[in-house]
């Protein structure tokens, strides 16, 4: 069934169209004569010269005259084949009125910490504080709390209105051309992962791209200048279905550490890192071509030799911006062994029987946090990959904030490729040099595994937070000398935002060169501060956004973190942020998030959807619109607008 004849249209405006795309789901578009009488979901025609921008300084809101009636909403669940889905958030089921019921609440209490959970439901995203608290959990009655439901409200038009569960083409070019025709903001939704709040909006329609799981294996493929393995993969693919085609087919792939992330969704789209990163790129260095629906609603493909500015800005401009990916084909390799080394060393009292730590002095312990950094070049050059946390006890928000803090470094050194002898070898030299500043650990014998697939393998789940995040991608320079300025301002940044600021600091350290991500990755809309990159800095600040906390504390709290943030940025002046772990109020986040790539995208992003049908929060030209009515705060759930010239 794969390279299907497109039904082929007349219209060709902005794209080329060929005749090829992946899955049989593919086939199944939106005619032009299914649209002849039914004007609503008509396709976009952007005249050569003045696009046809909307007049209309906001997108329409339910309850305005021109909403569209409970008929046309019908109408169109009718075009969709039943397709379509009213958005209702599950916590309303623990408010009082008619949505109340205790079994539902109970269940919806018990799970919606989970990202299994949340990857199953139509609506909501990851996190609460991204709709404005809008129809939070409402926490549980709790002596000495005095927390009563006056603190929590559900207001449903927080949340996207109407979600179109796609499973066609058709569905998701119906949901653009309806979205466009009637000026609806459209939110598009895959697992629900996202940090910023770009996968949500009030009042919108959501397209849930949650069904589109075919996948393919192509032992042998070729496109452009690669010849090799590859796969054809759905845009709904998550990491643990990847995992276990990877069993199945005894192959690799670039995959994420999350095990529910949509690879070929936000994931990818934004830049993507993982074990593999050192070794294989980025997630976006491993896409050969792409399906995409685009603004005008029309179904195209793009390749290095096809809708050459799309397939170049998708590849790590961003999700939401520029079209909807529906599938791609993507680079395998052979299945490799891989090792893993994991230590820790702390300060104040071990616990328990944890082994493979130690307890030193606060000095000792910063000392040895220089220590391990100093070895990251050579771990990225042997295309390994860092993971390390600097916890810190109390964290910020516990009562006692002014007592003296304990720290915990824990990490997990992955080396793929490397048998456990050779990577306890190369292990050696890290942890005589922490030896010799008095940490007494012994070299860990690595966890060895014969494929990627069996050492990442678990049960699918990761937890829901509902935090606020700060990210930066250090520079290899930042590291390379640990006699440096520049090493030693690092140390301190990070040092700060731990002990002074009461912060978890979490790194993943990895070096996805142009060299590494070749051909056709090396030339893309990825951040160019990934390729010079080797720390990718991330901090939380979690509990501190909830409906508990009044619009001006929940802005004092993230005016705090980002001043701690402030000076990892000082640390490293040109340098970028991750745009899918980062602060949604980065400063500048046209050159943090984008570099040097953001004018092109921009142009782009004006060529493709002239009509700003796509509109995230920090995606590129998303600082011509936004949402009003959030008290200040960069939340979703209000009515999205231009910005006043
Ligand atoms: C527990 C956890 C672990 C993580 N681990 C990693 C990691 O190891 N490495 C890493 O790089 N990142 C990681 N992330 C961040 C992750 O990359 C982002 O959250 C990413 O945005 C998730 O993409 P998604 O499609 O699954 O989520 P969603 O929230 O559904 O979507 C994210 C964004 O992409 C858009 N989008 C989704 N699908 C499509 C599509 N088909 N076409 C166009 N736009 C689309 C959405 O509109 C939204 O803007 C992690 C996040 C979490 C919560
Ligand atoms: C559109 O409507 C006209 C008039 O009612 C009808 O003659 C025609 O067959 C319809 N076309 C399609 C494709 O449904
Ligand atoms: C759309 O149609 C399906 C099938 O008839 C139905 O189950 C669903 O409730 C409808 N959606 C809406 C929003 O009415
Ligand atoms: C708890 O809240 C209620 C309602 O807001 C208020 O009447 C009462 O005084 C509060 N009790 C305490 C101990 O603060
Ligand atoms: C899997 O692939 C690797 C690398 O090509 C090979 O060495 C190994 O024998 C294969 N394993 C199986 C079970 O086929
Ligand atoms: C101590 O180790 C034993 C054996 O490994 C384990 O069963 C037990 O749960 C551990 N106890 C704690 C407190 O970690
Ligand atoms: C914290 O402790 C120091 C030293 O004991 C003290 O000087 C300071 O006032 C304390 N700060 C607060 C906010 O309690
Ligand atoms: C580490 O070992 C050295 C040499 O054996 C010893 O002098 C030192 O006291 C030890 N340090 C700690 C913190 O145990
Ligand atoms: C709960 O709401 C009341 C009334 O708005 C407010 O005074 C109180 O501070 C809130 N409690 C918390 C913990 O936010």
């Amino acid at each position: 069934m794969k390279f299907l004849v497109q039904s082929f249209s007349v219209f060709v405006f902005v794209f080329r169209i060929v005749l090829a795309y992946n899955f049989p789901y593919e086939d199944i578009q939106l005619k032009d004569t299914d649209v002849i009488n039914n004007t609503d979901i008509a396709f976009g025609k952007p005249s050569p010269s003045r696009p046809s921008v909307s007049t209309k300084r906001c997108k329409i809101f339910p309850g305005d005259a021109d909403w569209p009636s409970p008929k046309k909403w019908n109408d169109f669940n009718l075009t969709l084949g039943g397709a379509l889905i009213k958005g209702f958030p599950p916590a309303a089921a623990c408010y009082p009125g008619p949505n109340y019921d205790e079994a539902r609440c109970a269940y919806v209490r018990k799970n919606s910490g989970s990202s299994l959970f949340v990857m199953e439901d139509p609506t909501i995203p990851g996190g609460q504080w991204q709709t404005g608290n809008s129809c939070p959990l409402p926490a549980v009655p709790t002596p000495g709390l005095n927390l009563t439901l006056a603190n929590y409200t559900c207001n449903l038009n927080g949340f996207p209105s109407y979600v179109v569960r796609a499973t066609t083409i058709k569905h998701v070019q119906a949901a653009i051309n309806l979205a466009r025709n009637k000026n609806i903001r459209l939110v598009i939704k895959n697992t629900g992962h996202d940090f910023l709040g770009r996968n949500t909006g009030g009042g919108s329609l959501q397209v849930w791209m949650h069904q589109m799981k075919q996948f393919e294996y192509l032992p042998s493929f070729t496109m452009g200048k690669y010849h090799g393995q590859a796969a054809r993969v759905g845009a709904s693919l998550q990491t643990f279905d990847l995992i276990s085609y990877m069993e199945k087919y005894n192959i690799t792939m670039v995959i994420p550490g999350g095990s529910t992330i949509a690879v070929y969704g936000g994931y990818a789209q934004g830049g993507g890192h993982g074990l593999l990163t050192s070794r294989f790129g980025l997630g976006a260095d491993q896409i050969l071509s792409l399906e995409v629906v685009t603004a005008d609603g029309r179904f195209v493909h793009a390749d290095p030799d096809t809708n050459q500015d799309l397939f170049w800005a998708i590849r790590g401009g961003g999700g939401s911006t520029f079209g909807i990916v529906t599938s791609a084909v993507v680079k395998v390799y052979p299945a490799i062994p891989v090792s893993q080394s994991s230590f820790n060393f702390q300060t104040g009292p071990i616990f328990g029987n944890a082994t493979n730590t130690v307890s030193v002095p606060d000095k000792t312990f910063w000392e040895g946090i220089k220590v391990y950094f100093s070895h990251m070049t050579r771990i990225c050059d042997a295309k390994g990959i860092g993971w390390n946390y600097i916890n810190t006890i109390p964290p910020i928000n516990a009562p006692g904030l002014n007592r003296s803090r304990t720290f915990n470094f824990v990490n997990q050194i992955t080396l793929p490729g490397f048998n456990a002898g050779e990577a306890k070898e190369f292990i050696a030299p890290l942890i005589r040099d922490l030896n010799a500043i008095g940490i007494n650990l012994t070299n860990p014998q690595p966890k060895f595994s014969i494929s990627v697939a069996r050492h990442v393998s678990r049960p699918p789940g990761d937890g829901t937070g509902n935090g606020r995040y700060g990210s930066r991608l250090f520079p290899r320079s930042s590291l390379e000398d640990p006699e440096s300025d520049s090493f030693l301002a690092t140390m301190v940044a990070i040092r700060s935002f731990v002990e002074e600021g009461g912060y978890a600091f979490h790194s993943v350290d990895f070096t996805p060169t142009k060299e590494i991500a070749g051909y056709p990755g090396s030339n893309s809309a990825v951040n160019p501060a990934f390729r010079e990159g080797i720390l990718h800095a991330t901090g939380f600040d979690t509990g501190s956004y909830g409906p508990d906390a009044s619009p001006a504390q929940q802005i004092a709290n993230h005016k705090r973190l980002n001043e701690y943030i402030e000076k990892w940025r000082e640390a490293s002046p040109g340098a970028g942020a991750y745009m899918n772990e980062a602060d949604t109020e980065e400063p500048d986040f046209q050159q943090s998030f984008y570099g040097y790539n953001y004018d092109r995208l921009l142009r782009i992003k004006r060529k493709v959807d002239p009509w700003g049908v796509f509109y995230a929060v920090t995606a590129v030209g998303s600082d011509e619109w936004i949402v009003e009515g959030t008290q200040g705060l960069p939340t979703q759930q209000g009515r999205l607008c231009r910005v006043d010239e």
